[in-house]
């Protein structure tokens, strides 16, 4: 077998074979493969795509790759999250433990951001003494004893899609349906979890357009679901505008706590009880209206702040050592209005461009002092910059700073006359 021919079947729009893509997987982890015919390949799908059965095996070889773990030792009903990449989205640190603390156990196998957007094992990390890192005996004990934990994929588990995703990040490859959907479901087969509640994010700021292209995934996804034997429910939402307030690691984390002791922003509440409902009701196979009752209990009464702190601090964690740059420059609107758009995408792009590229920068990122439907007037703050005070590009001047975040928004006389839909529906 030959990977350039394989490079072009793929190209030429035909279907591999399993032992084709199994040649290719296990090529590219032994290094017989280089990186540059494995990004080849993979834009050759992004192009040509794959069929379910092409995107079954892919999985099915990436799965393989790794070790698996084993949760039957794990006491209780599990139930797995995972989101398919937004800006801002920080819902797993607030959703985990409104679930964990409703009496489902979530072992968490997480990513690092993805092109632009963000990824749940850098925003933990950002948090001092943080460990992502530990034995599967260690995460099951983790589990049985406080119901949740996250861990990154440096468990000898999927290393396919770990190599992959990096390649992905940094060859324009993200957004092809059979890539994101093989990638999410290796991990959480993987993983272990029968029940897999996935928040398939849409909009400009998401790897996925459009409704139609969400749907697709997500059936792609349950499909691949039911070959394992595993329940998939996902939920589409809008990822047009960013996700409350903050972009950036340390910032997130941050902002999930305010929402965790009920000061956050609406749209991360209803999304994460939303995702919660799911959960819950799935795996205690209660109704929505129930499991939503209960997940808004645990968030108001104050029980899933102290689960949330309770997993910082097991996995290592010191909330009191979270340092913010102090480097910190604000953008004011040079025009009176109601915001009419906020465009999540050139805001991930801004961050993108202005943070160290030298190693995985906590510091850097925004906050917004508006949010979509809000008024300003003239020389009043739309926002934030957070330029990390450590990183070697800490004097960074930023050209054209002014133009490029004058462009992330939208100001208009008028309100927008449509309600902004927050979540679009269920597909399962
Ligand atoms: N999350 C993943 O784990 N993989 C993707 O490809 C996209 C989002």
């Amino acid at each position: 077998m030959n990977i350039v021919n394989i490079i072009e079947k793929k190209k030429g729009g035909n279907a591999l074979t399993k032992d084709e893509i199994s040649f290719a997987i296990n090529g590219f982890l032994d290094k017989t493969i280089l990186d540059s015919q494995m990004s080849s390949l993979l834009m050759a799908i992004c192009f040509k795509g794959m069929n379910d059965e092409e995107t079954y095996y892919l999985t099915d070889v990436m799965i393989n790759s790794g070790s698996v773990i084993d949760l039957s030792k794990i006491d209780g009903i599990t139930v797995d999250k995972h989101s398919t990449g937004g800006v801002g989205d920080k819902i797993s640190l607030i959703l985990l433990p409104i679930v964990a603390s409703c009496g489902i156990k979530v072992p968490k196998m997480s990513g690092r951001s993805l092109g632009h957007t963000g990824g749940t094992i850098d925003k933990l990390e950002s948090i001092p003494g943080f460990r992502t890192s530990m034995s599967i005996d260690y995460f099951i004990e983790q589990i049985n004893e406080i119901g949740m934990g996250i861990i990154s994929q440096t468990l000898n588990m999927v290393p396919a899609d770990k190599r992959i995703y990096a390649l992905r990040s940094i060859t324009g490859t993200t957004d092809s349906l059979p890539l994101i959907a093989s990638s999410i479901m290796s991990k959480k087969i993987a993983s272990g979890a029968k029940n897999i509640v996935i928040d398939v994010k849409v909009g400009k700021g998401a790897l996925v357009k459009d409704l139609d292209e969400a749907r697709e995934l997500s059936n792609i996804m349950i499909e691949i679901g039911k070959k394992f034997d595993r329940k998939v429910v996902c939920l589409l939402t809008n990822m047009d505008y960013p996700l409350g307030r903050s972009i950036g690691n340390i910032l997130e984390v941050v902002e999930a706590m305010q929402v965790l002791d009920g000061s956050g922003t609406e749209d991360l509440k209803s999304i994460s009880l939303e995702l919660a409902t799911l959960m819950i009701s799935t795996g205690k196979g209660v109704s929505r209206e129930e499991a939503y009752l209960e997940a808004k209990e645990a968030l108001e009464s104050g029980r899933a702040l102290e689960k949330f702190k309770e997993f910082v601090s097991y996995q290592g964690g010191n909330l009191n050592y979270i340092e913010l740059s102090t480097n910190i420059k604000s953008f004011n609107s040079k025009f009176s209005g109601y915001i009419t758009n906020i465009d999540a995408r050139k805001l991930a792009d801004f961050i993108v461009d202005i943070r160290s590229k030298e190693k995985i920068d906590y510091k850097t990122g925004i906050v917004l002092n508006k949010k979509l439907g809000d008024f300003v007037e003239v020389g009043e703050k739309l926002l934030d910059v957070y330029i990390n005070s450590d990183a070697e590009n800490n004097n960074i001047e930023i050209t054209n700073y002014d133009e490029i975040l004058e462009n992330c928004f939208e100001i208009s006389e008028k309100k927008n006359k449509a309600e902004v839909k927050l979540i679009y529906e269920v597909v399962e």
